[in-house]
């Protein structure tokens, strides 16, 4: 079955691919957004890009609940060891693992990675993401930034890039970022949550649609897209 991608609203995926339930960044109890709540959600693995609590919210009481392995940085990972998650992977930027969903490599984000306590959260990230059909892009939190044409060469699939400004990159910037990754198709995710980010994703497809190659996806929180 080809792999489903789900977007919960913000930041948050649900991925389901080769039999696998992959979560990122699960924000969803205290999101005004977000379709499902932490108690409904399925997770082999969590991905978390980064320690901001629209990121890591609710993935303590998912790994509890479903004894997910929670895929980070080091710091991160030993945070969440110390909150009684028993299985963690623990990365670094630039470094892959073959998981049993696929290759999952951590690349460079330029933002902050505090955990919601003042703990220390290393570094911030984003995944590259090799699925069977393709690659897929999480820019996660960050802002724009050049070595996007060298994750692009990879061949991406599909890319998911925030566009809400304030906190991350733009609208502009996205589609500067689009311009360096080259994606077939791009998903503007983490805007519209609350007001200081909000923005109309519509318009924004239609510039990518006008100045760029590829293929632009709006989705609202809870809608799905095949790869
Ligand atoms: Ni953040
Ligand atoms: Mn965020």
């Amino acid at each position: 079955m080809a792999s489903e991608l789900t977007w919960l609203g913000h930041g948050s995926w649900s991925i389901a691919s080769g039999g696998q339930q992959i979560l990122l960044d699960p924000f969803l109890d205290d999101s005004p957004v977000a379709p499902v709540k932490a108690d409904q959600v399925a997770a082999d693995f969590i991905l978390i890009s980064h320690g901001h609590f629209d990121h890591v919210a609710d993935a303590q009481k998912i790994a509890l609940r479903t004894g997910a392995t929670l895929v980070a940085n080091f710091e991160i990972c030993e945070w969440f060891t110390a909150k009684g998650v028993e299985k963690t992977h623990a990365m670094n930027i630039g470094g892959g693992h073959l998981f049993p969903f696929g290759r999952v490599k951590m690349t460079i984000a330029h933002h902050t990675s505090m955990l919601p306590d003042g703990a220390n959260g290393g570094q911030p990230a984003g995944f590259l993401i090799s699925l069977p059909e393709g690659n897929v892009y999480f820019a996660c939190d960050t802002g724009l930034f050049y070595d996007m044409k060298l994750i692009g060469a990879a061949g991406i699939a599909l890319a998911s890039l925030p566009i809400g400004d304030n906190f991350t990159m733009g609208p502009d910037d996205a589609l500067e970022a689009v311009k360096l990754l080259n994606p077939q198709r791009v998903v503007p995710v983490h805007c519209g949550t609350w007001p200081v980010i909000a923005q109309d994703p519509e318009r924004w497809a239609q510039r990518v649609r006008a100045e760029t190659s590829a293929e632009p996806v709006v989705l609202r929180p809870g809608e799905k897209i095949r790869l």
